[in-house]
């Protein structure tokens, strides 16, 4: 019996400095997160000010406003000009991320005309699929309405456009479709391409900040903000590929008031 109580006592000693120790770990965690939430807002500001004011001054210089320029000289501004765009991109991003991690992320939310949003959208990437000989083919029948901020609703759908056109091979096609299927609730949305796919393993991962199959141009970022946006909308996203034949990203955003506009 005495022994008995014993073993127990010890046991319960040592799941209460097992969880002392969880509770300091988990406060050390917040700390480092927090820690880094600080960082990523004070850098975006403070390297955003003066990167636009040096885009700005090379724009000034390159459209030869302080004089003429040779073609090295165009060449070598034009390089600034879209590095530096590069840099206010991975910026942005970032004081995106900082905002929604902080909680700071507000909504406008207003009924969204799916079908004239996600046009709007596709004639803003055309340019980019244009270049790769892409067709982009949309397919949503009309009188959808989302419940969702505009502007980031399309910063959803720009950031997936992006992606299937970026790695799809020239000649390929990307489409934007609505599942017929009636949920009262919800619509769904799939961003399909015909391009390189993602393997099972990194499938898992493409959610994940900074995550990239292989570092190229862009910064890992744009599906990772994607998710927290549609998530801030009470919806969900996920992916399914198939490696060589293409990727799907499905979205399930809330419809608006009435559902379907009469
Ligand atoms: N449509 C797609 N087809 C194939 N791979 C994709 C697609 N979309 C995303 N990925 C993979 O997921 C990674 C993360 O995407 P994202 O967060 O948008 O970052 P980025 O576009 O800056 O690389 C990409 O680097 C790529 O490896
Ligand atoms: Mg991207």
């Amino acid at each position: 019996m005495v022994i008995g109580y014993v073993e127990v006592l010890r046991d319960v000693t040592d799941l209460k400095s097992v969880t002392d120790e969880l509770r300091r770990a988990n406060a050390e965690l917040k700390k480092l997160d927090q820690l880094k939430t600080d960082f990523m807002n004070i850098a975006s500001h403070e390297l955003r000010t003066p990167l636009t004011s040096i885009r700005g001054f090379t724009e000034f210089v390159a459209d030869g406003m302080l004089g003429d320029l040779n073609g090295g000289q165009k060449e070598a501004l034009s390089r600034v000009i879209s590095n530096s765009d590069r840099l206010l991109r991975l910026i942005a991003n970032m004081l995106d991320i900082s905002k929604i991690r902080s909680g700071k992320l507000e909504l406008k939310i207003t009924e969204l005309d799916l079908s004239h949003l996600i046009k709007e959208t596709v004639t803003e990437m055309e340019l980019l699929a244009q270049a790769k000989n892409i067709s982009c083919i949309v397919d949503i029948p009309d009188g959808i309405v989302v419940a969702g901020d505009y502007d980031r609703i399309e910063q959803v759908f720009a950031n997936l456009l992006s992606n299937a056109i970026k790695f799809t091979l020239e000649g390929g096609s990307v489409s934007v479709t609505a599942t017929e299927q009636v949920d009262r609730d919800y619509v769904m949305i799939l961003v399909s391409d015909t391009g390189l796919g993602i393997a099972p393993d990194d499938l898992e991962h493409i959610f994940e900040e900074f995550w990239q199959v292989e570092k190229g141009k862009g910064t890992g970022l744009g599906l990772m903000i994607t998710a927290d946006i549609v998530r801030e909308h009470g919806g969900a996203i996920w992916a399914t590929s198939e490696v060589g034949s293409g990727s799907t990203f499905w979205v399930k955003l809330p419809r608006g008031g009435a559902g379907v506009m009469e």
